[in-house]
């Protein structure tokens, strides 16, 4: 089953409780929560403070992509919060596997991301122990930026691996979707969408995320 995951980055934060029930309403399968320190990445955003809020706000699963140096030193406080999935950088994550365990242990399922320039040969050694591979097509940062074309055939070469050696994970992809290129994303083999002002900054929630689902098939 494909997944649609707003980012709610892109939504109205003096609405958020409005803005998260809207899109749960409306039919979002996941809610993708971007954090950021300023350091990783220019922006500053979300902490589990605000992570906790949303907990009390949807029963859908919180994806916590975590845009963060240090990313160990924050897990164990984003699952407390009631992140459910918890994404980290490859860049910035010297021990995967430990990192792994760790969210493993915590009981919420793993993933690792992947800035564009990264190569996939980072995840060659834990390839068999990650719920999820987060495939960036932007680079993070910001919200609102154009899809880059080559992640394509990156997702491409990633559902092949994935395939033959019957990896049993998901590929995420996050930046730049929308209902106008969502058809090639899936069609290069991701299973989990996040989109942020795709979804956001259009009018009706419900329509647009039918229309994602439409062009998914
Ligand atoms: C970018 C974030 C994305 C962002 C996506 O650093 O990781 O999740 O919110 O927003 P759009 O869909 O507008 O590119
Ligand atoms: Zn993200």
């Amino acid at each position: 089953m494909k997944k649609i995951a707003p980012s709610i980055l892109s939504a109205d934060f003096s609405r958020l409780a409005d803005e998260v029930g809207a899109v749960e309403k409306a039919g979002a399968d996941v809610i993708h929560v971007d954090v950021m320190d300023g350091h990783f990445v220019p922006n500053i955003t979300i902490g589990p403070l605000v992570v906790q809020g949303l907990r009390k706000l949807t029963s859908l699963p919180l994806d916590v992509h975590l845009m963060i140096e240090n990313p160990d030193r924050y897990i164990d406080p984003f699952v407390q919060a009631g992140g459910n999935w918890i994404t980290v950088h490859a860049e910035v994550c010297p021990h995967l596997r430990r990192t792994i365990k760790k969210v493993r242990q915590l009981n919420a399922r793993p993933g690792i991301v992947l800035k564009p320039a990264t190569p996939l040969k980072t995840l060659f050694p834990v390839l068999d122990e990650i719920d999820l591979i987060l495939i960036m097509s932007v680079n993070p940062g910001f919200g609102g930026q154009s899809f880059i074309p080559s992640t394509l055939k990156k997702i491409e070469r990633l559902r092949k691996i994935v395939d033959q050696n019957r990896y049993p994970l998901e590929i995420e992809v996050d930046g730049g979707v929308k209902v106008e290129n969502i058809r090639d994303v899936s069609a290069a083999g991701a299973d989990i969408f996040v989109v942020g002002t795709g979804i956001f900054k259009t009018n009706d929630y419900e329509e647009t995320i039918r229309k994602l689902r439409q062009e998914i098939g």
